[in-house]
């Protein structure tokens, strides 16, 4: 049966944030809406914490889904394409979707329209400057002009838009990160500058800063052809959501013209 699903529309990309850090009892609550592979997967984390929020993303991430395809959380079949990106099995022109989490935070985005990547960081101090492991050319000499607190900040940026874009590219990690360069300051809109072998890229994608709660980065990045886009955020809390109970929270007021091994910062 095809899915039914609630139109988003060209002009919008949703985003969901919700806490990982839930408890014992409502991990058990949420643990039987995720997939056997799901499950098993769960049950290899060294770690609780780690396995109830890895529990906490995949079922907050299957509520939000079933939302907009109308089907029961527990029924949304899951894959990947060849570069690991997750995407609904079998339906995958209907929605496109983003997972990220860092610490207790997890963000979503959601397209009906254009391919995305959202990636968050828990903003924390670098035990060692690996920007130049990271970072292209261009972004590291970008990251020289600034200093103490504003470099970890614009580090941040620029990772997290590199991890975005990666993520939204779906090429994962046989993309190299040097073939790519965004921007890394925060007076002005965020930009992909160039991409390897694609002189339209900066026309064709476009990079957002996203809403984060304080001492974390976020970027979303999209492919939106040009078209205006906005961020349209939604607070409900999605670890109880039902099927159609959704009210936006606020639309981000700038229409935004076209604008791996896991590593981790810190
Ligand atoms: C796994 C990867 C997608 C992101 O890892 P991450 O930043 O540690 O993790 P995030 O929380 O942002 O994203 C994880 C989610 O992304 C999704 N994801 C997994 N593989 C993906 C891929 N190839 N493309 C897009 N999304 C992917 C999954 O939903 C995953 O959620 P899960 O843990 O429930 O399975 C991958 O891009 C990676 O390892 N990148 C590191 C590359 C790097 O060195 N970046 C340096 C920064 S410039």
């Amino acid at each position: 049966m095809r899915p039914s699903l609630d139109r988003i529309g060209p002009n919008f990309i949703d985003i969901w944030r919700w806490n990982l850090d839930q408890t014992e009892r409502e991990i058990d609550r949420l643990f039987p809406i995720l997939s056997g592979e799901e499950r098993a997967r769960a049950s290899r984390f060294v770690y609780p914490e780690h396995r109830q929020r890895f529990i906490a993303g995949r079922a907050g991430l299957r509520l939000v889904l079933g939302h907009y395809l109308h089907l029961p959380p527990h029924r949304i079949g899951l894959s990947c394409n060849v570069f690991g990106k997750p995407r609904i099995a079998g339906a995958s022109e209907l929605l496109q979707f983003n997972l990220s989490h860092s610490a207790d935070v997890a963000m979503l985005a959601i397209s009906d329209h254009y391919p995305v990547g959202i990636d968050v960081e828990a903003i924390k101090p670098l035990k060692e400057d690996i920007a130049e492991h990271f970072f292209s050319k261009r972004e590291c000499e970008a990251l020289a002009a600034f200093r103490g607190d504003d470099y970890l900040h614009a580090f941040y940026r620029c990772w997290t838009r590199k991890e975005a874009f990666v993520k939204a590219h779906g090429a994962g990690l046989s993309l190299p990160l040097d073939s790519f360069d965004v921007t890394v300051d925060a007076t002005s809109r965020p930009k992909l500058e160039s991409l390897d072998g694609d002189q339209d890229a900066p026309l064709n994608w476009s990079l957002f800063d996203l809403a984060t709660p304080t001492g974390f980065a976020g970027t979303l990045a999209a492919l939106t052809l040009g078209n205006a886009v906005h961020l349209r955020y939604w607070n409900d809390d999605v670890l109880t959501l039902k099927a159609s109970v959704a009210h936006p929270a606020h639309n981000d007021p700038r229409p935004h013209q076209s604008g791996g091994n896991r590593a981790s910062p810190a």
